[in-house]
């Protein structure tokens, strides 16, 4: 097709839009030279985009939606098998059929263990192609569930559009990829742009396949340093890069600027101490003392106070289904647990810069503790109010970190008798507000940290935010 038909199909889509489905079987008709309707769909589609517009089943092209999008998430027990079957075929095209076994299996596990050793040891790791396939093994599927939690939260609070433009740094083999590709609903149109500078790009292309037609990926194969913008961006994903970036605020930082003027940037972070608590520092450093604003999860309820505490604080959800390509892998070996990576444990961190927080309440000074002034309420019982920033710590007496966000030292909230009145300590999810009654503050010196210990005389209550 030449470039005036091109402009053609495009004049005729603009012109239905506001009329009916632009349907490639009318439209060919209304260009000069009566193109074939399939050459029509393949230009609507590259112009999809750029005219806002969505493909529906049935073939014809209607304006993406620009209400939020809306989810019934519950959750990722496996990662769908289309996926799997990918990363399969790019094993087998490799290695072939027997890739699990003998030196293939043998190298692809080498691998796995030095990303892991790297990854602890707080080195860089250098991903070519065989290191790029050991990684997506080993972190496709937990990275793919991962970054579909926090999407859900965003996506509850109403802040993904039907319409998004994604960059993805350090996207990698595409774990995140695949998982906003899978969460957004079908009539949502996404472009997504990847920045990966080694090799992992290719496995990342090879699985962006498999994404649906309306999401629209372009991998840029550069730094995150050296990626050159283009327009802004609805939503930012750094996932499980700022601790590879020899400089993560900086960096964070020229991302936010990229970031449309209601846009979410959305960091994400193993749930290992040393990448956690490097999370929560890169947030202080541009949140508390920086041009942005923490949105979720950590608080600062109280005007004034920011959390100097240590920060350490992830979420976790069900165990995935083992994928059968870590099925064969450690089927092959004798220590084949080591090859099998089916948790759900995370921190995150959604920055944005237009002042939102999910959770917008000041305590009244009048009735409540502040944590920041804990050590005059030791022994004790104040009220206050805090999110609950973990799941149980403890195989004893169930343990949650809690914040208002003035800290600067860990608070704990420990359960030593569970009643009808403090249930909501237990049953309240990662990030929620709870407001205590008659908590009695005791200071742990072993851990260096604030317990505020919940009994039966102990109410505590869910704030809705
Ligand atoms: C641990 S992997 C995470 C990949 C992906 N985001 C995920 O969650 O599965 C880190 C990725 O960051 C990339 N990376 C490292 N340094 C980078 C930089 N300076 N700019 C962009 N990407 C970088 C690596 O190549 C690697 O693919």
């Amino acid at each position: 097709m030449n470039d005036d038909q091109r402009a053609a199909v495009r004049a005729n889509a603009n012109y239905l839009r506001e009329v009916r489905p632009i349907d490639p079987e009318e439209i060919h008709e209304y260009v000069s030279g009566r193109p074939h309707p399939a050459v029509v769909r393949e230009v609507l589609r590259e112009s999809a985009p750029e005219l806002a517009l969505v493909e529906r089943d049935d073939g014809t092209f209607v304006p993406a939606s620009g209400e939020p999008i809306t989810t019934d998430f519950a959750g990722v027990a496996v990662l769908p098998e289309p996926h799997a079957r990918a990363l399969e075929d790019l094993l087998v095209d490799e290695y072939g059929a027997g890739w699990p076994t003998g030196e293939s299996g043998e190298r692809l596990r080498e691998r796995i263990r030095e990303v892991k050793e790297s990854y602890f040891a707080g080195e860089s790791v250098h991903y070519d192609r065989e290191t790029a396939l050991a990684y997506a093994i080993y972190h496709l599927p937990d990275y793919y569930a991962t970054i579909q939690y926090v999407l859900a939260d965003l996506a509850r609070d109403g802040l993904l559009d039907h319409h998004l433009r994604v960059l993805d740094v350090g996207a990698g083999v595409g774990g995140p990829a695949l998982g906003l590709a899978d969460f957004l609903p079908d009539e949502a149109l996404c472009e997504y742009h990847a920045v990966e500078p080694s090799d992992a790009a290719d496995v990342l292309e090879a699985l962006l396949d498999t994404t649906g037609k309306n999401f629209h990926p372009t991998v840029h194969r550069t730094s995150a340093e050296a990626f050159g913008f283009d327009g802004e961006y609805d939503l930012v994903m750094l996932a499980n890069v700022l601790s590879e970036l020899d400089d993560p605020v900086g960096v964070t930082e020229r991302y936010l600027d990229v970031l449309a003027p209601d846009g979410s940037l959305v960091a994400v972070a193993p749930a290992d101490r040393e990448t956690s608590i490097g999370l929560r520092k890169i947030e202080r450093a541009l949140c508390d003392d920086g041009p942005a604003t923490a949105y979720a999860p950590t608080v600062r309820l109280w005007p004034g106070h920011v959390p100097t505490d240590r920060g350490w604080s992830f979420d976790v959800q069900g165990d995935l289904d083992v994928p059968p390509f870590q099925r064969r892998l450690a089927a092959a070996a004798d220590e084949g647990s080591a090859f099998v990576n089916v948790d759900v444990q995370y921190s995150y961190s959604v920055l944005r810069t237009d002042g939102k927080r999910r959770i917008e309440f000041t305590p009244d000074p009048n009735r409540v503790a502040k944590m920041a002034e804990s050590e005059r309420h030791v022994s004790s019982r104040v009220d206050c109010i805090a999110a609950k920033l973990s799941h149980s710590l403890s195989d004893g007496n169930p343990l949650f970190k809690i914040s208002d966000g003035s800290e600067a030292v860990d608070h704990y909230a420990v359960l030593t008798r569970e009643t009808a009145l403090n249930r909501a300590l237990s049953d309240a999810d990662y990030g929620a507000l709870l407001e205590f009654e008659n908590v009695l503050v005791l200071w742990n010196d072993d851990e260096g940290s604030y317990n505020l210990v919940v009994d039966d005389e102990t109410v505590v209550d869910r704030i809705p935010v």
